[in-house]
This record gives C-alpha cells, structure tokens and sequence, in this order.
C-alpha cells in the first residue's frame, strides 16, 4: 500500500511579501510549520508506512521546510516552483501593470500561457515526468514542494483536466495524502492550525 504525502513550503517571505517566484527563506510562520511537519506525519502515518522518503526541490523554502524530519533526503530541480521569468520577483499587480497583455493572456489560457523567458504549466507537466516515473516505483514518499508543482502532480494522481490543474487549490500548511487506489486516488487534507 503506498502513499503519497504533498506539501507545499511553509510560508517565505516571498509569500508574505505577495511576490512570486525567487528563493527566500520562511517566515516566522513558515518555520511552525517546519516544525510542526514532523508531529503531523507521525499522527497521520500508519505503521506499514514508516519507511518515508522526503523530495524537495532546490529552493531554500523546501529545504528548510523538510530540516526537522528524521528521514532520508533528495532534492529534485525539476521540483522547482514554474519559472515566471521576466515577472520572477513581482507581485501580481505589478505584472499587471507592467505587462497587461501577459496578464490576461495567462487568465485566461493558463496551462499553455508561458512567461516570458519563463514556463508554462504545460512545461512543468513535461519536466515533472521523470519525478512521476521514479514515483510510481517508490513506496512512500513526501513531497515538499510549490504550488504550481503541486497542482500538476496533484492533476496528475487524480485525473484533474489539464484546462483545470492550474486553478487547483493547494493551500499554505496544508498536508495532502494521496493513496492510490484500482478504483481512484483516495484523499485526506490535513491542515496545521499554525
Ligand atoms: O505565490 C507563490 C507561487 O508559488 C509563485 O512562486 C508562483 O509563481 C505561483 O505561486 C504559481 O501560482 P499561479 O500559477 O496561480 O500564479
């Protein structure tokens, strides 16, 4: 019986600054949650699951998420939050701004829109695919990882149409299990009171 345990990053400065993209660190928030992970699994596991692998991406935000658990390790590029490119680092009202057609081309096409000199979710999907491949050969494993990562693994797992993985909510200090099942994924959201 395997599992499959997402997260996104605690909270990063970023996320409180309302900025996308870069590589801060977590707040003050973010490091509760940090703390807090390691408890909230050991409540949730069972006892044939033990035997848990943690994947993170290379950003500061995951690994420091992932510190405090007693697990082996492995960081994944191809778990790095979608590339924004030239809107890395602005808010959504800057890019707004600065950028207006950009801003609604990708509202309204936002699987395929791609940042200039950045991705799409599309590209995501693509680069995600050796992540999946070794996924399906692992027992149990714990994702730490980004909101546009995670809704495309999260699309992935339950059969969520491409046109909406990208509106897929994945919330802050939230703990998702993903036990697939012959009949469906079965799924439990665990949220940290933080
Ligand atoms: O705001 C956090 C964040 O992970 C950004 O770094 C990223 O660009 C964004 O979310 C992805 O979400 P959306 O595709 O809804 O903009």
């Amino acid at each position: 019986p395997k599992c499959i345990w997402l997260s996104r990053h605690g909270e990063s400065i970023y996320n409180v600054e309302q900025k996308i993209g870069g590589d801060s660190s977590l707040s003050e928030r973010g490091l509760k949650y940090a703390s807090k992970l390691k408890s909230l699994i050991k409540e949730n596991v069972k006892n044939n699951e033990q035997d848990l692998s943690v994947w993170t991406s290379t950003l500061t935000r995951t690994k420091e998420t992932a510190q405090y658990l007693p697990y082996s390790k492995l960081e994944w590029k191809a778990l790095d939050e979608l590339d924004a490119g030239v809107c890395d680092g602005m808010t959504y009202e800057e890019i707004e701004e600065i950028y207006p057609e950009d801003f609604k081309a990708r509202d309204e096409d936002k699987y395929e829109y791609r940042y200039r000199g950045g991705e799409s979710y599309r590209d995501v999907v693509i680069r995600l695919e050796p992540v999946i491949m070794e996924l399906e050969r692992q027992e149990n494993v714990l994702i730490i990882t980004h909101q546009a990562v995670l809704r495309c693994i999260y699309a992935y797992f339950m059969n969520v149409p491409k046109e909406e993985s990208p509106w897929v909510s994945i919330p802050l200090h939230t703990l998702i299990k993903l036990e697939p099942r012959a009949y469906g994924t079965k799924v439990t959201r665990i949220k940290a009171n933080i």
